[in-house]
């Protein structure tokens, strides 16, 4: 660890200095195969070669301005952003956990102007949204929130995929304002909920006119083999919040919004300095761009299809695993055990990977792995399950 660097993270003993596609070199030329992208921040790989030229130009000309001046860039990436998703209007963030924070007060507004003095939301057990005080008092993980009390108010928790729970709040509680859910849950192991969950969280919200806000940070942006895995569901939250792969690696999130809740600010309630620059909203567009034109989708399910059909072949009597898990290319293996030091032992094989939960194997590869690469990572993960027996 570095002397002058607060100690947030316990990073894996690695330097990489280079990336093309899904491939990572270090300082001394060994090569790596990514399979978690920067915690999914690079779903076209590294070093995407329209993305660099894209963010080259862009510098050459124009990196910043602040929002005090329109941005075109900006607003052609609110225009994608709300064709891709059927919404109205975006405000674009620097993360994922800037993205929740307008969420979060988007409801407080709406819920004021509803007339409640104390705005509720109700969000899920096991949850992740963020670091900041608003989305960590949000997330259900004690260890994220310990030692950070007091906490941001007015958050009701109930158990994730139980619509029942959320219905029982909506009989017992007046002043709450919005549901908040992550369609699949990332940081809880890769948990997918029943088909059917979201459409009852949909009719439960449209009944007590509550907004409904889906966190897709992590889950979307074509990860799943959609735009945003709610559409595998076809249903229409209020909110979307999106970040990481939005620009391939540069800073960004944004949240998008329809109806009362894309109308909700005016100017001064809320902004950034940063967010939306034309650098990170021009990389967005970009990105986008290659999404749609490489029918990324398309890719993503085929690729997935192969993954899931040979971990279960390889992997579906192995005593060690739980469960295997996920939807597209987001995918969880869940062990017996904590199996937190095979992050170093995959690195040691080439592989760089995450675990989550302590016994989750999480793979977020990025999603233009081709087949040699899908098995290899296949191959090189059985091989690591299979030395716990
Ligand atoms: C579902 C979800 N929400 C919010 C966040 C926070 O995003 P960021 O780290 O960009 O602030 C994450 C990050 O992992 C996430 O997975």
């Amino acid at each position: 660890m570095n002397d002058h660097l607060m100690n947030t993270y316990a990073a894996l003993p690695v330097v990489f200095e280079r990336g093309e596609g899904a491939w990572l070199w270090d300082e001394s030329g060994k090569r790596y195969l990514d399979a978690i992208a920067g915690l999914g921040g690079c779903a076209l790989g590294h070093a995407h070669p329209e993305v660099t030229r894209v963010i080259a130009d862009q510098a050459g000309k124009l990196l910043h301005t602040a929002n005090l001046v329109r941005i075109p860039w900006q607003e052609k990436l609110g225009d994608a952003l709300a064709k891709i998703t059927g919404m109205d209007r975006v405000f674009v963030a620097n993360s994922g956990t800037e993205a929740i924070e307008c969420a979060l007060k988007i409801t407080r507004i709406i819920g004021h102007q509803r007339g409640f003095s104390n705005p509720g939301v109700i969000v899920m057990e096991n949850s992740f949204h963020g670091r900041s005080l608003a989305a960590l008092s949000a997330t259900g993980n004690r260890k994220v929130q310990a030692g950070f009390e007091p906490l941001v108010g007015g958050f009701l928790r109930v158990p994730f995929a139980n619509a029942d729970a959320v219905e029982k709040i909506a009989s017992n509680s007046n002043e709450v304002a919005a549901v908040l859910v992550e369609p699949i849950q990332g940081e809880a192991g890769i948990r997918v909920p029943e088909t059917g969950y979201l459409k009852a969280l949909r009719a439960i919200c449209d009944e007590q006119g509550w907004l409904l806000i889906f966190d897709e940070i992590q889950s979307g942006l074509c990860r799943t083999g959609k735009w945003y895995a709610h559409q595998h569901e076809e249903v229409q939250p209020d909110i979307l919040t999106t970040a990481k792969a939005l620009a391939n690696g540069v800073p960004i999130g944004a949240c998008v919004a329809r109806g009362a809740a894309a109308d909700a600010f005016s100017p001064g309630r809320h902004g950034s300095t940063f967010g939306g620059n034309p650098l990170a909203s021009r990389t967005a567009c970009t990105v986008l761009n290659i999404m749609q034109s490489e029918d990324l989708n398309a890719h993503v399910e085929q690729v997935s299809a192969r993954i899931f059909g040979a971990f279960r072949a390889r992997l579906q009597d192995n005593p060690c695993v739980n469960d295997i898990r996920g939807r597209g290319l987001m995918i969880g293996i869940e062990l017996d055990r904590d199996v937190n030091h095979l992050k170093t032992v995959a690195l040691d094989q080439g592989l760089l990977l995450n675990i989550t939960r302590n016994n989750v194997i999480r793979l977020l590869p990025p999603l233009i792995i081709d087949e040699d690469q899908a098995d290899q990572i296949v191959d090189t993960v059985c091989n690591l399950i299979e030395t716990l027996e």
